[in-house]
């Protein structure tokens, strides 16, 4: 059978606005370091690349670790990676649930095998940290996984004193910042977290697919008791530890750690290109300046809530722990959520979010990350959406969005 002609067609994606909860576009910069030509994994300048890797990231992590590195996958990746890692099977684990990411930490933890405790609060809120310190304490839990923002509600938990609780219960913390590293301050070390873990596809402004991590010393050793070199690549100077062996090759995290030392164990092929890409959202980022960086998301963010307000619109949760970067609105009773998104799509190339659970076919989420935290994107989306509101008949005060985002931005 003959294959269809369109098959050998260059690729020609259209040139889309990406103003959801993520992946946003990837800053050319990065783009163009993706072109750059392969390397073999064990080149001195490849095995010199990911030392800069290290030393990049740690400022971004808020951290001093030696530990801080790339996972080959998507964010959940180094999520699993970092779970399987810190608890074996039977061991006690908290979540703090308060969205579809901290469900996710809990369907990886029972895959494992762990036993879960959950502290439980509403979408729109995160958890106070005296439920956390009293259900760690009533639980006896050896680890405490949370979410920082958790993407589907875009709440932001609170988390300076949590380390000291875990640490005086003798538990590891455990976080995932995918949705926050970049673009909110990420303290891994005044926190006290032992790992945290990100994706490149939000406010670190690349494409999906390598995940930055870093690991405390504490945490480290905990791992590396756990050490169990797989057969075909054991070495002398590589010792098992007596610990339960981490119930997956590709996640291990102390051979991708040994991977990581000049020990240079061969454990996976580092994804090559996607270490460029990390590399240069580092430097992006670092450039930029963490701090002139987190202002400009909390700009982008101050902007979008005030044009959605303007435009007649209420937003979802807690307004004093949204993340800056995700702006959630209700979709106004009688408009058709997904014939905006589509009209947003097919009229103005702009992707914006739909939402998750308890939340689905109720909300909008507005993102603007990396890249697309920028005032004329935040401003475009905001004229887009209004004249698509106004073309599904919703009466709202026309011409106010844009200068109320204008204004906000500028605050
Ligand atoms: C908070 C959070 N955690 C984890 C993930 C999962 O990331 P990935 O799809 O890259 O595996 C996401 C993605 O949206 C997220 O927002």
């Amino acid at each position: 059978m003959a294959l269809d002609s369109r098959l050998f067609g260059e690729i020609d994606p259209p040139q889309r606005l990406l103003m959801g909860p993520g992946p946003v576009n990837a800053h050319p910069r990065v783009l163009r370091a993706m072109a750059a030509d392969l390397l073999g994994q064990f080149d001195p300048e490849m095995t010199g690349y990911m030392n800069e890797v290290m030393a990049l990231y740690r400022p971004i992590f808020g951290t001093q670790n030696q530990w801080t590195m790339l996972i080959d996958g998507t964010a959940r990746a180094a999520i699993e990676a970092g779970l399987v890692s810190l608890a074996a099977p039977g061991d006690k684990v908290l979540v703090l649930n308060f969205g579809r990411f901290g469900l996710l930490l809990t369907e990886i933890l029972s895959r494992i095998g762990a036993e879960i405790a959950t502290v439980d609060v509403p979408w729109g809120e995160v958890v106070p940290l005296e439920a956390i310190g009293e259900a760690i304490a009533r639980t006896g839990a050896k680890v405490v996984a949370t979410v920082h923002g958790d993407t589907s509600t875009t709440m932001a938990q609170p988390l300076d004193g949590l380390g000291a609780l875990c640490r005086d219960a003798g538990a590891l913390l455990y976080v995932d910042a995918t949705a926050t590293i970049g673009g909110m301050e990420i303290a891994a070390d005044r926190w006290g977290a032992d790992v945290v873990t990100g994706g490149l596809q939000k406010c670190l402004g690349g494409p999906s697919g390598s995940s930055p991590i870093t690991i405390s010393n504490r945490a480290a050793e905990h791992i590396f008791a756990r050490r169990h070199v797989e057969q075909g690549i054991r070495r002398d100077d590589i010792v098992d530890g007596g610990g339960v062996r981490i119930g997956s090759n590709y996640f291990d995290l102390a051979m991708i750690m040994d991977y990581w030392s000049e020990k240079r164990l061969n454990h996976h092929t580092e994804a090559t290109t996607m270490l460029y890409a990390a590399r240069e959202c580092a430097r992006v980022v670092l450039g930029e300046g963490l701090e002139a960086r987190f202002a400009r998301h909390a700009a982008a963010g101050r902007a979008m809530s005030a044009g959605l307000k303007a435009m007649g619109l209420t937003l979802f949760g807690d307004d004093r722990h949204r993340m800056t970067n995700v702006t959630p609105a209700y979709i106004p009773d009688g408009v058709d959520g997904e014939r905006v998104r589509s009209a947003m799509r097919e009229n103005f190339e702009i992707e914006i979010g739909t939402a998750f659970g308890p939340l689905t076919g109720k909300v909008w989420r507005f993102g603007a990350m990396g890249y697309n935290a920028m005032k004329h994107k935040v401003l475009i989306t905001l004229g887009a959406l209004e004249a698509c509101l106004v073309a599904e008949g919703f009466k709202l005060p026309v011409g106010e969005a844009v200068p109320a985002a204008l204004r906000a931005w500028g605050e």
